[in-house]
């Protein structure tokens, strides 16, 4: 039987990216999946390209900013499917800068993101895990939460707040059944290092991947295998961990 048949899945951000690829790993493994985003035309080519590959899946939009939206979400996941199992958290923005360049405005969008979109997610999914009998959640950090770096200051001061919100969650909720744990992904060729170094193919992307020991950037799929991973019975002793999947950055 697949790892999640019968299991309900939540991904935020899912309309891109490492929340796509994950979403799509999840239903191909039985399980029926939310897919969240703000884009609707987005999510439903996701859903619709689950579900031509024989899996479940339905689009809810929501803002993982805004407190009310992912009330929402959480709501129409269990009215939909009657339960949640697991939730994959993994909305997020980037910011790259000069610190002394860094504006109120760049500080609240990247944490209400970043932060908030994972905190006031885990507010409502983590009841609903508990009344399911148990689950779990996997919050998407970065190597970013891990180590510091020059010019990328708020974001990595946001991926280094969900590294402490998953070990808290973690301790939490540990004896209710509820297991909490993080990706920390380095640079993945999705729409967001296209944003930050123009493309794999760039100069500057091509040095970003030349700073990776394994010499090269990482794929979607490589993410949502170590998310499937975390979220399934193989790591039921495994919680309030980050685990890197970074082709040996943070060995360095
Ligand atoms: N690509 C990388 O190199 C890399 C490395 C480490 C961590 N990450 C993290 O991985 C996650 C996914 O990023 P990605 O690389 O797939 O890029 P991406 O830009 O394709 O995906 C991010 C997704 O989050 C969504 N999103 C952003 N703000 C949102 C909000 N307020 N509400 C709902 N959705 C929102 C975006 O629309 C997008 O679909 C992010 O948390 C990012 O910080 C990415």
């Amino acid at each position: 039987m697949a790892r999640f048949t019968n299991k309900v899945v939540l991904v935020t951000g899912g309309t891109s990216g490492i929340g796509k690829a994950t979403a799509e790993a999840f239903a191909a493994e039985g399980a029926k999946v939310v897919v969240s985003g703000r884009r609707e035309p987005e999510g439903n080519a996701v859903v619709e390209g689950i579900r031509k590959a024989g899996g479940e899946a339905t689009f809810v939009r929501a803002d993982v900013a805004k407190e009310d939206d992912v009330k929402q979400l959480v709501a129409a996941t269990v009215a939909k499917y009657g339960r949640l199992d697991v939730a994959f958290n993994n909305a997020g923005v980037e910011w790259t800068g000069a610190l002394t360049d860094a504006t109120e405005a760049d500080y609240r969008r990247v944490f209400d993101a970043n932060v908030w979109g994972v905190l006031g997610a885990m507010k409502y999914e983590i009841p609903e895990l508990v009344k399911a009998g148990g689950g779990a959640v996997v919050n998407t950090s970065s190597i970013a939460g891990h180590v510091g770096m020059a010019g990328v200051s708020v974001y990595i001061a946001s991926k280094h707040a969900v590294e402490g919100l998953t070990k808290s969650a973690a301790l939490e909720f540990a004896k209710q059944g509820v297991r909490v744990t993080a990706v920390a992904p380095a640079a993945i060729v999705t729409d967001m290092v296209d944003r930050f170094v123009g493309g794999e193919h760039s100069d500057q992307g091509k040095g970003l991947a030349a700073m990776h020991p394994v010499g090269r950037m990482g794929r979607a799929e490589e993410v949502a295998a170590a998310v499937l991973y975390l979220a399934s019975d193989a790591a039921k002793f495994v919680t309030g961990v980050s685990l890197p999947v970074d082709g040996g950055w943070l060995a360095q």
